[in-house]
């Protein structure tokens, strides 16, 4: 970032919400983090409490500046990134939700979304948003809670209610009930917006029974958004970026180029693809979304989606009880020279690409006797790299050129033995960069673009710094042989699924 000020980005992610002031170059100077609770009120449900995200992003808010040492004067703009898909529906009026946010891990409307494949619904949904019909999008959550909710049609219908995704419901009640808006990236994952025209679908509207009068208005991810309140930090402060968390990363990770590819690890694990200013027609089971949109203009991107990358992790420590603290993984998993042929499909919440299976359950393969907690925190480990090698595969099937090198961001980046083993497995190129916190710097640089604290994209890929760079160095037959062994546990999973 060039020029004067301090952005201050929120990054309301699946398990914590975090803001993070930058200063003018583009570097983290404070950080404050609240995890809260996750809800699983039945089988493949998953909730979050809007209040709970509201009241922790006032106070990271408030945390980080004062951390930070600044006068609120002294922030130029926010940037807003979050969690994609997860949907929110609230009164337009008191701000009330009227019932929990559905994550997108959330499975409820599988029997819906079978329904909707079955009656030929796909064709039309994937030629208008660039998505498969799928219970991680937002259109049959809204759909639910509009049928499950009682009275949420009728006040829908009659525009009392206001739908959103997370960076809605912040800008909103951010902004004192002033705006309700999102972003294209955001509206991208609803499987309501036609990514190509750049507008909400009537068609679509109509196929998930969904009133126009609860939907946002869509801007750029770089757009004049709206103000916050004063009393929230003393002053009101300018909303000028948003993006959806994996679009945020990627724009932070400079990845402006057509053919650049970026792959984040954060509680799933999602690849993008810059595509250019043409959305790609998967044949490969990918998504086609939108990676940003400037001054109107849009750019795309393929996604490889995974559910659970560092949510196994959360599990080996919560779930299993095989380590305390996330950091440990790494230990135990090094103690042993290779997994033994133990393999952990993760597919907690069912199979993201390019399999999209939302029954598929997790399974660990390959146990004999003298398997132990070191293997299957490897075999954790390891699976990660062997996801995104299935992503990666498929978006070469997808995309002509070869795939320039892999750049990483997200908390379990900063594991270097992983880093290793995903240029091992991937035989590719993987670059680290400087500045890890890569999804909040997307949203700061988009806000600061807005407000001019950021000159334009060359100055954020010229800034764009390599931290370390993992070379692959796994012998040819050991690689095969590894993940031969990986396509046999995915399969064994998705034969087992109810
Ligand atoms: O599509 C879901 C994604 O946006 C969630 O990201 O970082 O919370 O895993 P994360």
């Amino acid at each position: 970032m060039a020029a004067t000020g301090f952005v201050l980005a929120i990054d309301q992610g699946t398990t914590s919400t975090r803001a993070i002031v930058f200063d003018r170059d583009g570097k983290p100077i404070s950080v404050a983090r609240r995890e809260f609770p996750q809800h699983y009120p039945a089988d493949g449900w998953v909730e979050h409490d809007l209040e709970d995200i509201w009241r922790d992003t006032v106070s990271v808010l408030r945390e980080a500046v004062a951390q930070a040492g600044l006068q609120p004067s002294d922030i130029a703009a926010i940037g807003i990134t979050n969690q994609r898909e997860t949907t929110a529906l609230w009164d337009r009026r008191t701000g009330e939700p009227v019932h929990r946010a559905i994550v997108w891990q959330d499975r409820r409307t599988a029997d819906h979304c079978r329904r909707l494949i079955a009656d030929g619904a796909q064709p039309l949904v994937r030629e208008r948003t660039g998505l498969l019909i799928d219970s991680y999008f937002s259109a049959t959550k809204l759909a639910w809670l509009l049928a499950r909710v009682p009275g949420a049609r009728e006040r829908a219908e009659r525009g009392e209610l206001a739908f959103g995704t997370i960076d809605s419901f912040l800008l909103h009640r951010l902004t004192g009930g002033a705006v309700h808006a999102t972003d294209a990236t955001n509206a991208s994952r609803t499987m309501l917006f036609d990514i190509r025209r750049q507008v909400w679908d009537e068609e679509l509207l109509r196929l998930f029974g969904v009133p126009r009068a609860v939907l946002p208005t869509v801007l750029d991810s770089s757009a004049e958004f709206g103000a916050t309140t004063a009393d929230l930090l003393g002053r009101p402060i300018p909303i000028a970026g948003i993006a959806g968390d994996q679009q945020a990363a990627m724009f932070g990770q400079a990845c402006f180029e057509p053919g650049m590819v970026k792959s984040t690890y954060g509680t799933g694990c999602f690849a993008l693809l810059n595509t250019g200013d043409q959305p790609v027609d998967s044949r490969a089971n990918l998504l086609s979304t939108v990676a940003c949109r400037l001054d109107g203009k849009t750019t795309y991107a393929l996604e490889g989606s995974i559910f659970i990358a560092g949510a196994a992790i959360k599990w080996l420590r919560d779930g299993l009880g095989i380590i305390t603290h996330a950091s440990q993984t790494d230990d135990l998993a090094t103690r042993v020279p290779d997994s033994h042929g133990v393999y952990l499909v993760p597919a907690f919440v069912g199979l993201g690409a390019p399999h999209w299976q939302p029954d598929a359950r997790a399974a660990i393969t390959g146990l004999t006797l003298d398997a132990g907690p070191a293997h299957i925190a490897r075999a954790a480990l390891e699976a990660v790299a062997f996801q995104t090698r299935d992503l990666l595969e498929a978006m070469n099937a997808d995309w002509p050129q070869p795939l320039k090198a892999l750049r990483v961001d997200g908390g379990m980046a900063a594991n270097d033995w992983l880093c290793q083993f995903l240029a091992d497995t991937l035989d590719t190129v993987v670059e680290r960069p400087a500045v890890i916190e890569t999804t909040a710097l997307g949203a700061a640089a988009l806000a600061g673009l807005k407000v001019g604290v950021v000159a334009d994209r060359a100055a954020l890929a010229a800034a764009w710094n390599c931290e370390r760079r993992f070379e692959p160095r796994m012998d040819p037959e050991k690689r095969a042989r590894l993940y031969a062994g990986w396509l046999d546990a995915v399969e064994r999973v998705k034969g087992a699924r109810g």
